[in-house]
């Protein structure tokens, strides 16, 4: 065999294919569905795949503004140079859609396992939906990251939201169904199912994620503003490390997003996948609604100068792909909130409606708000510190003054009164 290769192992399958390609199974998946059959030239499938994708793509205009566009995969969809490679050239998945653009990946193996590498990516401004782009021309960008390794013979599965970001574009993808290296032809009957999907199917997030409307819960809304929108669903949100409940989250959601005008988007928890990452110091949950967006809370611990741990919000990131009729997609995020913070070891609880300025023109209201990033012992929240109401702000301060007024005055009363009867004491004594 050639160990000349550049690719861990040298391919098998003799060189070039013979190609097939069919669109989205009839209205089972969105149009925009690609589904790639790459066969060699006796026809055997080396790799098949089936899977969603959009691109999201800051360009320049003629008059220096930013502006997105979203591209997908729908029309004029065609699969030149997609490949089952040979002893020099790894197998290449490549497509190419629309006007004039293309995307590709190509995979290698080891014994084991196989895994994508090298995704390419190239989009074409002369498209009408770039028409007042400042640089015209295609725009090709490469990504050299590798996919996370999957057991050979077995076939990729991946419902969840994944992206990928790289200069002026976020390449997303969802309902990723692949196999590379698909031996004698035959599709594999056996999965490698994604961890975000494991996690996203973990009891303690889809089967726990019974929800309520916010009417119904047992204590109602002190509601300070009486929308004509619907309450959001209460989602019960929890992550684990290994089977240890390491973060928990109940929350209503609600996106209020203005891009024309201002649309209210509320989260619905019977549809949201629950992943994320738990540490000592930093945790993160990340909550998506299989197509159409997803939300990403980073808590973080502080110390403060009383020499306590506080865990706090510090950052919100969100991405909406499609979620609003036509408007353009979006992805805004703040990394320096300071806000639910808590004693590490609590939980932080804000019944009332709150409001987490993410971007000028993207705000998301909490509902029934109970969260704990750290520290969660046997699957429970720990006692909560409640948030104080907005008037309490002002009468806080004035209560907790007048009442250290009073003890202040209370103190001294005492001091007198100790001191003078110690001081007849002592003088008794003498
Ligand atoms: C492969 O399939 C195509 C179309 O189904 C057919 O035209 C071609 O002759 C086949 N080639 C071989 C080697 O069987
Ligand atoms: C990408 O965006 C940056 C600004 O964020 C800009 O300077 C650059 O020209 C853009 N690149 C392309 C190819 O549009
Ligand atoms: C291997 O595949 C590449 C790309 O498909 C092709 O250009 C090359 O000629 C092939 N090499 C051999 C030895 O077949
Ligand atoms: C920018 O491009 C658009 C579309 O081609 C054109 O209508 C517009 O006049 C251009 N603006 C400037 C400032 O060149
Ligand atoms: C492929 O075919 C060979 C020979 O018939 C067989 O030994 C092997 O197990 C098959 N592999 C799979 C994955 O079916
Ligand atoms: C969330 O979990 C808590 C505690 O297990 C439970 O009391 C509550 O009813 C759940 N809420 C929803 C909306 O499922
Ligand atoms: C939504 O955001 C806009 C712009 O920030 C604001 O004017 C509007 O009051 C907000 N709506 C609600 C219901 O909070
Ligand atoms: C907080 O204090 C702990 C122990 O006192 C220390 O290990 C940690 O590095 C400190 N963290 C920060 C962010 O200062
Ligand atoms: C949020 O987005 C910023 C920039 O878009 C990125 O640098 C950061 O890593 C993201 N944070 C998370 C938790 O995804
Ligand atoms: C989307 O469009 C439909 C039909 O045009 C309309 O009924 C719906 O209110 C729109 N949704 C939003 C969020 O604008």
């Amino acid at each position: 065999m050639a160990t000349r290769s550049p690719w861990p192992r040298p391919l098998s399958l003799p060189c070039c294919c013979l190609l097939l390609l069919a669109l989205g199974g009839p209205g089972f998946f969105q149009s925009h569905a690609v589904e790639v059959d790459v066969k060699d030239l006796s026809n055997n499938t080396c790799i098949y795949a089936k899977w969603m994708m959009s691109f999201l793509i800051k360009y320049e205009t003629n008059s220096s503004e930013y502006k997105n566009v979203t591209l997908k995969p729908s029309t004029n969809v065609t699969h030149d140079g997609s490949t089952c490679g040979n002893n020099t050239h790894a197998p290449l998945l490549a497509i190419q859609f629309g006007a004039g653009h293309s995307w590709s990946i190509n995979f290698t193996k080891t014994n084991e396992t196989y895994q994508g590498n090298i995704i390419s990516f190239t989009y074409n401004t002369n498209d009408a939906v770039f028409k007042d782009a400042k640089t015209k021309g295609p725009i090709t960008i490469v990504v050299n990251d590798s996919m996370h390794p999957v057991q050979l013979n077995t076939v990729y599965k991946c419902h969840h939201l994944d992206s990928i970001e790289v200069a002026n574009v976020s390449l997303f993808f969802w309902d990723v169904i692949l196999q590379a290296f698909v031996q004698n032809g035959t599709v594999s009957k056996h999965d490698s199912t994604c961890e975000a999907d494991k996690s996203t199917v973990a009891p303690t997030t889809v089967a726990n994620l019974t929800t309520a409307p916010i009417t119904t819960a047992s204590s109602p809304l002190p509601t300070t503003t009486s929308k004509p929108v619907e309450k959001p669903l209460i989602g019960n949100y929890s992550l684990k490390d290994g089977n240890k409940t390491c973060l928990l989250a109940t929350m209503g959601l609600q996106l209020n997003v203005s891009q024309e005008k201002p649309v209210l988007i509320n989260i619905n928890p019977k549809t949201t996948n629950v992943t994320g990452s738990c540490g000592n110091t930093s945790a993160t949950l990340r909550l998506s609604d299989s197509n159409r967006m997803f939300i990403d809370f980073t808590f973080a611990v502080k110390n403060t100068s009383a020499n306590t741990q506080r865990f706090y919000l510090k950052e919100v990131n969100i991405t909406l792909i499609s979620s609003i009729n036509g408007s353009e997609p979006l992805n805004a995020g703040n990394n320096n909130l300071s806000i639910w913070d808590t004693f590490l070891g609590s939980s932080y609880m804000c019944q009332k409606e709150q409001t987490v300025l993410v971007t000028e023109d993207l705000q998301i209201h909490t509902f029934d708000l109970r969260i704990q990033p750290f520290k969660v012992q046997d699957n429970k929240y720990s006692k909560a510190e409640d948030c104080s109401p907005d008037v309490d702000n002002f009468i806080v301060p004035i209560t907790v003054g007048a009442a250290l007024g009073g003890l202040v005055a209370l103190v001294l009363v005492a001091y007198f009164v100790s001191h003078k009867k110690h001081s007849n004491a002592g003088y008794q004594q003498f």
